[in-house]
């Protein structure tokens, strides 16, 4: 693949407020970032949701650094033209700046990575600029932020009512002065994903936050179905894998029970 065609962190950027919006999907091995390149899609996130989706964690906060640079890598040798992002995982970026970049060095360096995404609002800002200061780029994520489940209690709508909402501004505001890139608005009131949009000149990506968002991304397997699990309200649905599979794995059960497979056709001779 040509370097030329890639989505690059700069073309990302550019995008705002230019062209249909950005469309991101999570990635966690090869046969997802594939199918996601060949849609055409204009980044592929490797999140850490890998951990709820993937290794049947009840949320995020088990995955680690090393669980993360096992799928980065897997993502890394599948990637074609959209850009890469990797989740920092939960307690990566929360102790030391130094501790933060080398982590988020390891991230990109083993995977070949354009970015890396970690969570939170100003109170991140040391974090960040030790890791733009090495020259990783950053994208930040603000309103339900997964990792801080525990202190929001669930995963609950966040930046209800004028005073949290003009919080995320802020936050959102110190993030663009800090550095990143682009922002993830998760699980916030459409107005305000749209007052945050406005007040930032980076693309911001929503994910139930509304249709005023510079980008949209989903979790792949939500998109395609294939948890058995009733998704999130915000999320919409273009297929029903889980279904199709066990309706496809219960033919096979059958057609092995009654010695129909293997047939002729799939016999040598
Ligand atoms: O981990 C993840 O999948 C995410 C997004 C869905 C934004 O952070």
């Amino acid at each position: 693949m040509s370097t030329d065609s890639r989505m690059t962190v700069p073309s990302f950027r550019r995008r705002k407020g230019d062209g249909p919006p950005l469309v991101v999907l999570t990635a966690y091995d090869p046969p997802t970032a594939l199918a996601a390149e060949a849609a055409g899609v204009d980044a592929l996130l490797v999140g850490d949701s890998l951990g709820n989706v993937l290794l049947g964690h009840a949320d995020t906060l088990p995955v680690t650094l090393d669980d993360m640079v096992h799928h980065a890598r897997a993502v890394g040798r599948a990637r074609g033209r959209a850009l890469l992002i990797i989740d920092m995982p939960w307690l990566s970026y929360h102790i030391t700046p130094t501790e933060s970049l080398r982590n988020a060095a390891q991230l990109v360096r083993e995977s070949g990575a354009d970015a890396v995404k970690l969570e939170g609002g100003a109170k991140r800002v040391p974090a960040i600029r030790a890791i733009l200061d090495a020259e990783i780029p950053v994208m930040g994520h603000l309103g339900l932020t997964p990792q801080s489940v525990l202190p929001m209690g669930g995963y609950k709508v966040q930046g209800r009512g004028e005073e949290r909402a003009q919080a995320l501004i802020e936050d959102a505001r110190a993030l663009e002065a800090a550095g990143v890139f682009s922002i993830v608005l998760e699980g916030i009131p459409a107005r305000v994903a749209e007052r945050i949009t406005d007040a930032v000149t980076i693309p911001t990506i929503g994910i139930g936050a509304g249709p005023d968002c510079d980008g949209q991304v989903l979790v792949f397997h939500d998109l395609l179905g294939m948890l058995p699990e009733q998704p999130p309200k915000f999320v919409r649905r273009y297929a029903r894998i889980f279904d199709e599979q066990v309706e496809a794995l219960r033919r096979f059960c059958t057609d092995v029970r009654d010695r129909t497979f293997p047939g002729e056709e799939e016999s040598y001779r």
